[in-house]
């Protein structure tokens, strides 16, 4: 959760929550991972729970290039830049890149995670529009012309190309290789934040950008969503060209890694693997996404006014309104309604953005879901009874 973000996160107490990006632990068997922690301090003593340094040790190394496979990447260990979770590779990527006043372009629905992080570094954003394939590469070009027309410095980019936050769409092969081909055109350095690729409702696993353009992508990951997010673990494989730069930022940052979460998320990869994680995750997740959409239907919502497209992996559905009225206020009579979600305007400040509304399925029980379908519903259509403090 970031500054400013946690009213949006309230929900009366006996409510349900549909607002953060939460994954559901239940594939985690804790009492093994509760086990693996009492040993890793067995064994590793003092030096565990001592500060450490910025190498990734090779057992973890181990586990990234596991996940980095899938995804066709091939990381080099000493590369590799470990970060407490993919926030702080914002924050450190940004301020590494950007200076002061420059522009950076993201796809004009965005993560607000990241958006804060970019205002905080003092950076300026660029919307870029976008279509069922996320960001548009021609869209890109004219934003980029329009820019630097006007005096302005753009020169990264950053894209959610998989299962994007908070619109579940989806950059395709030919998509990914014209907007990489535009970047290189515009000398445009890309940002890839991808920690929803692992957890596709299809068994599709598409090359990420960084394994077509290792040196025009500086790529972020994290175990936030496909292990746990408590550890806050994650990793940074720069542009070879940008290693120093951003290294030192994440050291200026937290002076080192935690070596006991590395040490608890390696063992746990060498025990486990991560094969039958990710399988239980996308069933668990696949079939979330089904029930909220079917009970969305269920519950009656105006298709001609409301539509939204069953996502095909990650956590969120993301609903839109025909007719453009900013959904902020529907979000927060949803609130009252004892539902949380949250209103598309913290997502970007064009038309699209506020239009919308962005229901998170990854943390709620099944049957959460039907009756958030359903007070949602009621309150759109007017007839809910909203009641503060509603159960
Ligand atoms: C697109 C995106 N990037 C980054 C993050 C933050 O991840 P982490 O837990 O690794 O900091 C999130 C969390 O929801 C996210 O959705």
């Amino acid at each position: 959760m970031t500054a400013g973000a946690a009213h949006l996160f309230d929900v009366p107490s006996g409510g349900i929550s549909l607002a953060g990006g939460v994954p559901d632990l239940s594939p985690i068997e804790m009492r093994g991972l509760s086990e693996q922690v009492g040993r890793q301090i067995r064994l590793g003593g003092p030096t565990i729970l001592q500060y450490s340094t910025m190498e990734t040790p090779s057992d973890l190394v181990e586990a990234i290039e596991d996940l980095a496979g899938r995804e066709s990447m091939h990381p080099l260990a000493s590369n590799l830049v470990p970060t407490s979770g993919s926030q702080l590779g914002l924050v450190a990527v940004c301020r590494a890149l950007v200076a002061d006043g420059e522009y950076i372009a993201t796809e004009e629905l965005t993560y607000p995670g990241a958006l804060s992080a970019f205002a905080w570094c003092g950076a300026r954003v660029a919307p870029v529009p976008m279509d069922e394939e996320g960001l548009v590469p021609e869209a890109l070009v004219e934003t980029v012309t329009r820019v630097r027309a006007s005096g302005g410095r753009l020169d990264v980019l950053y894209t959610v190309p998989t299962f994007h936050n908070p619109t579940g769409r989806t950059q395709g092969t030919g998509r990914r290789q014209r907007l990489l081909e535009a970047c290189e055109a515009l000398d445009v350095h890309v940002i890839e934040d991808n920690p929803y690729g692992m957890l596709s409702f299809t068994g599709r696993e598409l090359p990420a950008l960084k394994s077509m353009s290792p040196a025009g992508v500086t790529y972020l990951g994290t175990f936030s969503k496909v292990f746990v997010p408590g550890l806050r673990c994650g990793w940074i494989d720069p542009a070879a060209q940008y290693h120093e730069r951003i290294r030192g930022a994440v050291e200026t940052a937290t002076l080192s890694p935690s070596p006991i979460a590395q040490a608890i998320i390696a063992g746990h990869h060498r025990r486990c693997g991560w094969d039958r994680a990710i399988a239980r995750f996308r069933e668990i997740y696949a079939g979330k996404a089904m029930t909220l959409s079917e009970a969305l239907v269920a519950s009656g919502l105006d298709r001609d006014r409301w539509s939204w497209r069953e996502p095909d992996g990650g956590f969120y559905l993301w609903l839109t309104d025909a007719t453009g009225v900013d959904a902020s206020g529907l979000a927060e009579a949803a609130r009252r309604a004892g539902i949380a979600l949250v209103p598309g305007a913290r997502f970007g400040g064009t038309g699209a953005a506020r239009a919308g509304l962005r229901l998170s399925f990854s943390g709620a029980s099944e049957s959460e879901l039907h009756v958030a379908a359903d007070r949602l519903c009621a309150v759109i259509s007017g007839a809910g009874t909203v009641q503060e403090g509603a159960a």
